[in-house]
């Protein structure tokens, strides 16, 4: 019970995440083709990004799911990722409402629920800096069903379209 109880908050603190606004100069959205390796990394790659950056970036995978790898992510290792995190919204959320948080040591491999996957980097003013290195490709959706109940921008420009 005590561990159920634990990661429900957990689960809740993760789930109120919400981003303060990125640097101009660090908000990127990009429309990923089928068949292309997009790779992005933090600003200053392969040094590392400054203190107190904010940075996004919006990945549209059209007609497919974006899958993200990240293999070799070092942020600066705190409790709770208060520090430095890497953020990973697999709904594309532009605030990271319900994101996943990393720091620390790691490597991320996921990949979005709908045509959609935003990930933000967010540094404390008393960083060390930390670095990170990541790629995003198309994936087909695993379920063909699956991409007309999450591509609610795609139904729309269709209709516009016609
Ligand atoms: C990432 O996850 C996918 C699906 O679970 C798997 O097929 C692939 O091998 C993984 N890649 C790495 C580098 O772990």
């Amino acid at each position: 019970m005590i561990f159920l109880a634990t990661l429900l908050i957990m689960v809740k603190i993760v789930s109120v995440e919400v981003m303060v606004f990125p640097a101009s100069n660090c908000d990127f959205s990009v429309s990923v083709l089928p068949h292309q390796v997009y790779g992005f990394n933090n600003p200053h790659f392969p040094g590392t990004y400054t203190a107190g950056v904010t940075c996004r970036w919006i990945f549209d995978c059209p007609e497919y799911t974006c899958r993200v790898q990240c293999r070799d992510v070092g942020l600066p290792k705190t409790q709770g990722c208060f520090m430095d995190r890497l953020l990973v919204s697999i709904t594309g959320n532009l605030f990271f409402e319900g994101a996943e948080v990393f720091c620390g040591r790691t490597s991320i491999n996921t990949t979005s629920v709908g045509t959609r996957i935003t990930i933000g980097l967010m540094s404390r003013a008393m960083s060390p800096g930390g670095r990170f290195r990541c790629t995003v490709r198309t994936e087909p959706f695993q379920h063909p069903w699956a991409k007309f109940a999450h591509s609610p921008n795609e139904i729309i420009s269709d209709e516009k379209r016609r």
